[in-house]
This record gives C-alpha cells, structure tokens and sequence, in this order.
C-alpha cells in the first residue's frame, strides 16, 4: 500500500481529532501533511507535535505569532482567511472538518485543484451545490462523504450497481434527545439539554442541528446533491440505536442498508481509503447479545426544520444557502442563550419567508445567499418576530 498524504483541516474539533485517530491506527498508510483550524492555538500545537505536519494554518491572523511560540521548528505557518484553503494542493486528500459556511472556501479549493475531498463539512456543499457540482468534473476531483449517512449511501450504491435503478434514499436520524417529546415539553428545554446526544459525540453546532432534526434536513439536501436524487425520492426514518446508517432502496424492492457501531472513524477511514478498506474496526457489531433495531417516522410537526429544508431543498437556487445561513445564526443565538429552542425553527422559517428568490450560478450568487440568509434571520430576531 502507498502512503496516502492527508490535510487534516478544522482538525481541533470533534471530526478533526477523530481524523487523527484513524491516521494513527495505520501510520503506514496515512501521513499527515498540514492541519489547519480556526483559533484553538494550544490544541493545534499539540497536535503538529503528535503527527509533524509540513504546515500548520491557522484562520485567525492574530493568533498566528502564539501559534509561532509553540510549534516545533521547521514546520510553516498560514495565517488568514484564506490559509486553510491554500493547504488544499498539498496532499491527496483533504479532510473538510470546519463547521458551517465557513467550510466553502476548502471545498472548493480541493476541488479545483483536482484532490479527493473527504467531506464532513456538509454546510458548504447544501450552500453551494451547483457552483460544487462544477468543481467536483475538474479533472481528477473526487468527493467522498465523512457525513455517516452518505457515507452509507456510498456503500450501499456501490453494492448495488450505482443509481442506474435507484429507486429510493432512505436516510436514518437517531432522532436525537428530544425524540417522543412533545412541542410544548419542548418550549423550556436547555442548552444542555440539547447539546446530551444519546448516540454521537460531536461539536455543539451540529449537535444542536440533530436535536431539531435540521440536522437531518441538511443531509436531504446533502444526499440530493450528492446522488442527484429527487426530493420525492429521499425519506427520513427515525431509527434511535444508530446502527443503520442509511440505506438504498431499488426498482425491485429490495434494500441495501449499511450496518455498524456509531463511530465516526469508520466513514472517515472510509474516505480516507476508498476504494479500498483500512484493516482496523473502530468498534464491531456484537450478535451475541439479543439486538433490537427499531425505525419509525419522525415527527414533522414537533421537529419542523425537517420539513423547512425539504422546502429549500425543492426550491432549489439559493435557497438552501439561505435556509444554511439562517440556521447558523439561529442555532448560534440558541447556544448564547438569547432564544429557547422552539424558536430556531421560527426563525428559520420568518428568515426563508424572506429569500430572495436567486439562482445559485455563480459562487457570488452564493455568497449574496449565505450574507442575506444571515441578515433575515438577524432581522427576524432584532424585530422580535419570534417567541423566545
Ligand atoms: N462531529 C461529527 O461527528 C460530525 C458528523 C457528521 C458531520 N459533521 C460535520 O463536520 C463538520 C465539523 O463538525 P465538528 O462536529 O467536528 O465541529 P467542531 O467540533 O465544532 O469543530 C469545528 C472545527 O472547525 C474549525 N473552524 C471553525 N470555524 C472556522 C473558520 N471560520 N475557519 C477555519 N476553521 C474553522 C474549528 O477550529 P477552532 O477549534 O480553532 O475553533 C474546529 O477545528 C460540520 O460541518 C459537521 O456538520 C460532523
């Protein structure tokens, strides 16, 4: 096997460290070439001395000359907005880990640079999707989900001879901590309350996402991008053990479903590795003990953002950036405590009440999308549209 040369970018948080992990479980394969993350200078320190990376980016510029002082000698820095993006050129693949519309600018760097994208960062291909669409036909770009329900979709369309009869996506949601609860119970829930997954660990925005089922609404789109299926034919089914990771439906009937423990090492090995397999199981499924794996629908009226996405999503243009945008902002204000959780869906909604109607040509259009998705919601909040 040669010797694959990752950037591990966004690497101080919850995908990035996991990201670490995989590569150190087989250093023969993998080499670390660059990481890169936002401001976390003690953490991004620490980790150029585990893995000796050629580069080390950091986005906030002031940080820089702190990151200096800690970083072993002989390894460069980056500084700026656009640091972790110039890293994208430097390896074989490249792990997109930021969180939110911040990821953009590496999506599309790796891409038109003609790597493998190895993408968690599921904000900037909902955001820009056609402009993403384009890049992804540079010679030699590739795209290969972290995300663990596309991920599953990947395996399951390559067990079943692509999309060619393809007749459903069927993506399963854990349903999160507030599954069974009723929208009432839910008017007084906390920060923390939302932020206590059941079945993953991850960083706190898409944590909050999974409590309100955006989350899952964001992969609808995800998945529609990616496998070009239409919105009539991408389904939701609650399944709380989080053992099915999602699955494919054909013209005859018969489904394909992808199986194993919740761990995000395997989706991003996967991505890493593909199209072979490490030979590490990050966690295996033990069929001695009796299992129960239950599906049900999720409940649309309780958990409206499923259905606020499905929406953008079948509005198609800048939609989806603008829905993006407006969740970014929502949950931010969530997480600061200036609204309870009922009112990310109100905001959401009042703000995509709001959309501009665009098409999403060019990556301008999608910045213009990504600015008045954000600016909606600020309104809808400054007006006191809704009840916090
Ligand atoms: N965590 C999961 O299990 C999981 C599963 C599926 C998909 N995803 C997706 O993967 C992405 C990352 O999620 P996460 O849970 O790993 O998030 P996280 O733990 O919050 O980590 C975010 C990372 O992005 C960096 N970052 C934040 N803002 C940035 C900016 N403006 N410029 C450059 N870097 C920036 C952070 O750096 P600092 O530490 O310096 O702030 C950190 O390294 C998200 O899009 C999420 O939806 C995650």
């Amino acid at each position: 096997v040669t010797t694959t040369s990752i950037s591990v970018l966004g690497s101080t948080g919850s995908i990035g460290t996991q990201t670490l992990e995989v590569v150190e479980a087989e250093p023969d394969r993998f080499e670390i070439v660059a990481l890169g993350a936002n401001s976390s200078v003690k953490e991004l320190a620490a980790q150029a001395v585990r893995v000796r990376p050629q580069v080390v980016a950091i986005a906030d510029a002031d940080r820089a000359p702190e990151l200096r002082e800690l970083l072993p000698k002989g390894i460069e820095i980056e500084a700026g907005p656009t640091a972790l993006a110039s890293l994208a050129t430097d390896a074989d693949v490249v792990v997109n880990g930021v969180v939110g519309f911040a990821g953009l600018p590496v999506t599309m760097a790796t891409l038109q640079a003609g790597r493998r994208l190895a993408l968690a960062n599921k904000e900037s291909l909902i955001a820009a999707g056609p402009v993403v669409a384009q890049a992804r036909r540079t010679p030699g770009a590739e795209l290969v989900p972290v995300d663990s329900e596309h991920c599953a979709v990947h395996m399951c369309l390559r067990a079943g001879e692509g999309t060619r009869r393809l007749a459903r996506i069927v993506l399963t949601a854990s349903g999160g901590p507030f599954r069974g609860r009723s929208a009432h119970d839910l008017s007084t829930v906390s920060v923390e309350d939302a932020l206590a997954h059941p079945t993953w660990s991850m960083g706190p925005k898409i944590t909050v996402d999974s409590s309100t089922l955006m989350n899952k609404g964001l992969e609808v789109i995800e998945a529609h991008e990616l496998f070009g299926a239409d919105y009539d034919d991408i389904d939701v089914v609650v399944h709380p053990q989080s053992i099915v990771h999602s699955m494919a439906e054909f013209t005859d009937g018969a489904t394909i479903a992808q199986l194993s423990m919740p761990d995000m090492r395997l989706p991003i090995a996967y991505a890493l590795a593909y199209p072979d397999r490490i030979g590490t199981p990050f966690g295996r499924m033990d069929w001695t003990t009796p299992t129960e794996l239950n599906f049900e629908p999720p409940d649309r009226a309780t958990f409206r953002c499923l259905d606020l996405a499905y929406q953008a999503g079948r509005s198609g243009g800048t939609a989806p950036a603008w829905l993006s945008a407006a969740n970014e902002v929502a949950v931010d204000a969530f997480l600061e405590g200036r609204i309870g959780w009922s009112a990310i869906a109100q905001v959401v909604d009042a703000a995509l009440q709001r959309w501009s109607g665009a098409a999403a040509a060019t990556l301008d259009d999608v910045l213009e999308a990504d600015r008045g998705g954000r600016a909606a919601a600020a309104a809808v909040l400054a007006n006191d549209e809704v009840n916090r």
